[in-house]
């Protein structure tokens, strides 16, 4: 908390009676959601209820059919392009299929945004783009490979080097550990952690790993009957008794989170 500033915090993020109509079919509906800065927030629901269509809304590409979503304190649909574009610059994204160029050096992925968004010397980018990749814990041989030459876990340590690459303030991961080993998983949480501490990022995570949830969010939000039916802790989630909630944090894959959450609060440390 700043000693300076002892305004209360807005939120980073603030969607409010959120509706989204896509091929004529409402996906969200009255959905309310904050995300306070330098928070980890987890989003969690079954598949289909709309996780990566609520990330694709708030990063502006998917239009509300109703309600607000304000980012930085800007309303996203009243913005100008220009501002749209400096808002661009203030965020980083790792989508669901992490979609790297495959015709793309990894260094080259990473400098797609610095040239989307900034004109700057090439040697400058080729600097960045090191930085970046050895940021996110991967060799700087890296960099002049392709993504098919990677393994799955790298690609989305290159996904999220390619996030970074404009020092966001917000980095969207939809489901970044899907898909990785366990051991590939954890690494990337403690990626994901360390990042968060050193640069003070806030962070939207959806993901379906229950390890993720434990020890990377600070809050969880869960996405149920086209809304966000709550928000809170693991703790909390542990407590609540909507059946969904209940199934999901209480099911066989529970089991590590639960088993965590019952040796007491210094088992998270
Ligand atoms: N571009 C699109 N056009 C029409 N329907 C879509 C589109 N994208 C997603 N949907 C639908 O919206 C719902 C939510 O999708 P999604 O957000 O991808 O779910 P998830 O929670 O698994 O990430 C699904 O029923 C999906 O079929
Ligand atoms: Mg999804």
């Amino acid at each position: 908390m700043s000693v300076v500033d002892s305004r209360p915090q807005q939120p980073i993020i603030r969607v409010q009676g959120l509706r989204t109509v896509l091929g004529g079919h409402t996906i969200h509906q009255d959905l309310d959601l904050e995300v306070r800065r330098g928070e980890v927030l987890g989003v969690v629901g079954g598949s289909g209820t709309g996780k990566s269509v609520l990330l694709r809304t708030i990063v502006g590409l998917i239009r509300p059919a109703g309600g607000t979503v304000e980012v930085f304190g800007e309303d996203m649909a009243t913005l100008k392009d220009g501002e749209r574009r400096a808002c661009e610059t203030r965020w980083g994204v790792l989508f669901q299929d992490g979609a790297l160029f495959s015709s793309l050096t990894v260094a080259q992925n990473v400098e797609v945004p610095l040239r989307e968004h900034l004109r700057l010397p090439q040697r400058l980018m080729d600097e960045i783009a090191a930085l970046k990749i050895s940021m996110v814990g991967l060799p700087a041989s890296s960099g002049a490979k392709f993504p098919s030459e990677l393994s799955g876990g790298m690609r989305k340590r290159a996904g999220l080097a390619r996030a970074l690459a404009l020092d966001p303030e917000i980095v969207f991961l939809d489901e970044p550990t899907a898909g990785l080993d366990p051991i590939g998983a954890a690494a990337f949480d403690e990626l994901i952690n360390a990042l968060q501490r050193r640069l003070g990022l806030t962070v939207f995570m959806v993901t379906h790993d229950l390890d993720s949830l434990d020890t990377s969010c600070d809050r969880i939000a869960v996405l149920a009957e086209k809304q966000v039916l709550l928000t809170g802790t693991m703790h909390e989630m542990l407590a609540h008794d909507h059946p969904w909630v209940r199934e999901y944090f209480h099911g066989p894959r529970a089991r590590a989170a639960l088993a965590a959450e019952t040796a007491g609060p210094e088992a998270h440390a």
